[in-house]
């Protein structure tokens, strides 16, 4: 891809459904009593994942012009599957889903693509264990195929070693089924979407610091759901406005949940001007941005409890860096490591191919700005994230960008391209 970008980006974009929130909807309204109608679904790949793995467990989901409709089966409803439960690329869906699963009384099998079939999965075999899970990981190499039977689950209080929202949701679930209070104490918050919808749908959840805790429950109960739009989609278009001169855009509908805003915070820091409209703070708060191309951007430190807030945000940050002047330190980010790709490894190659001066650590990178980028080929590994940043980084550097396997913005933002061609022809 190469662009003729004369006046830069201009426009509006709808930022597509939150990814987090559109799987919880899903989980929580199959076993949920009536009915869960959830507007505004991202309908990515892997929330297609979801609801396929829900379909197998015999809940019965409807998809209509604007609204996906759960016909809940309650807690104790959901059926034997009718095949193995394929959870393609999605990390959220397995690692959720194992938690639900492990107290149900019958055997379940999930696979995943290659990509999934290498992230790690004792991170949740472990907590699930000790809950009295039975749940093991097939090839006994602590990743997928996994194998879960269903058994009686006890409270506990896990302490996890990592900040991930997705081990924590995994134990917060199993949590519901078990005999007593289930906690999990996080080394930094992580999101907290399962924790605020949980209690919307009737559970009782409360959290004290890093700490959530759950109380068994009886039954949940059907709700409406508005997906606020995805942060971090709309992290693409941030970063293009603020790197692309002339560029002003309005990205709409945009969820600021205070465990998601870390790129707002580091833009900030950065010197971006970034406004605000139509905040509304009930729920899941969200709010239109409004950004515009500020020349001069700073390189900064992004490092501690802030990481786990923008930890799918680092890629673009990565880009943004680039364009910044003076230095950019990432640290305690060793995370990045198990996501889609190695987004350290892979985000490092890629952007040395491109001119860029970035160096990897243990735990981050460290990229010193300001040098020009040119074109290349980059290798995608098939990793959504990394082929929506290298399309903004194309934006603006001299020479022809060709991304690998392009199409795997499908996983989250199946428009991505047509909003972006939008904003560059407005
Ligand atoms: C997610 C949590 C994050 C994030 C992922 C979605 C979730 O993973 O990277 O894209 O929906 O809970 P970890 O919590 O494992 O870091």
């Amino acid at each position: 891809m190469e662009y003729n970008i004369k006046n830069g980006l201009h426009g509006e974009v709808n930022i597509p459904g939150d990814k987090s929130i559109s799987h919880r909807g899903v989980m929580f309204g199959a076993l949920a009593n009536g009915t869960t109608e959830i507007y505004n679904f991202l309908r990515g790949a892997d929330c297609l994942s979801t609801i396929s793995c829900f379909a197998k467990l015999g809940v019965d989901i409807e998809a209509t012009r604007d609204r996906i409709v759960v016909h809940g089966n309650g807690m104790r409803g959901l059926k034997a599957p009718s095949a193995i439960l394929d959870c393609g690329n999605s990390g959220t869906t397995t690692r959720l889903i194992s938690g639900i699963l492990a107290a149900q009384p019958f055997t379940s099998t999930m696979v995943g693509d290659s990509s999934l079939k290498s992230r790690p999965m004792k991170r949740i075999i472990t907590p699930l264990s000790m809950m009295g899970a039975n749940i093991v990981s097939v090839l006994g190499n602590g990743c997928m195929p996994l194998r879960i039977t269903g058994s009686q689950l006890h409270g506990i209080h896990y302490q996890s070693p990592v900040a991930s929202a997705q081990v924590k949701s995994s134990i917060l679930l199993a949590g519901l089924y078990a005999d007593g209070v289930t906690s999990v104490t996080e080394p930094a918050l992580s999101r907290n979407h399962t924790e605020l919808m949980l209690n919307t749908f009737g559970a009782n959840v409360t959290t004290s610091g890093t700490t959530a805790t759950i109380e068994p429950a009886e039954e949940l109960y059907g709700q409406k759901i508005n997906v606020p739009g995805d942060i971090s989609s709309a992290a693409y278009f941030i970063a293009a406005a603020l790197i692309v001169p002339g560029s002003e855009v309005v990205l709409r509908n945009v969820g600021i949940n205070h465990t998601r805003d870390g790129i707002l915070t580091v833009c900030k820091n950065m010197g971006a001007d970034i406004s605000y409209e139509n905040l509304t703070m009930k729920g899941e708060p969200s709010a239109d941005l409004i950004v515009r191309y500020t020349p001069g951007l700073k390189g900064t430190v992004i490092e501690g409890d802030i990481i786990p807030k923008l930890i799918d945000e680092i890629p673009m940050i990565a880009i943004m860096a680039c364009y910044a002047d003076g230095t950019t330190i990432i640290r305690d980010a060793a995370e990045l490591k198990v996501k889609e790709s190695n987004r350290l490894r892979v985000m490092v190659d890629n952007l040395t191919a491109m001119g860029a001066d970035i160096e990897e650590t243990d735990d981050g990178m460290i990229i010193h700005g300001g040098k020009p980028l040119h074109g290349a080929v980059i290798n995608s590994h098939n990793d959504h994230r990394v082929a929506m940043s290298f399309s903004i980084a194309a934006l603006n550097c001299e020479g022809e960008v060709t991304i690998t396997q392009k199409d795997c913005v499908n996983i989250s933002y199946p428009r991505f391209y047509i909003d972006l061609k939008k904003l560059i022809h407005e």
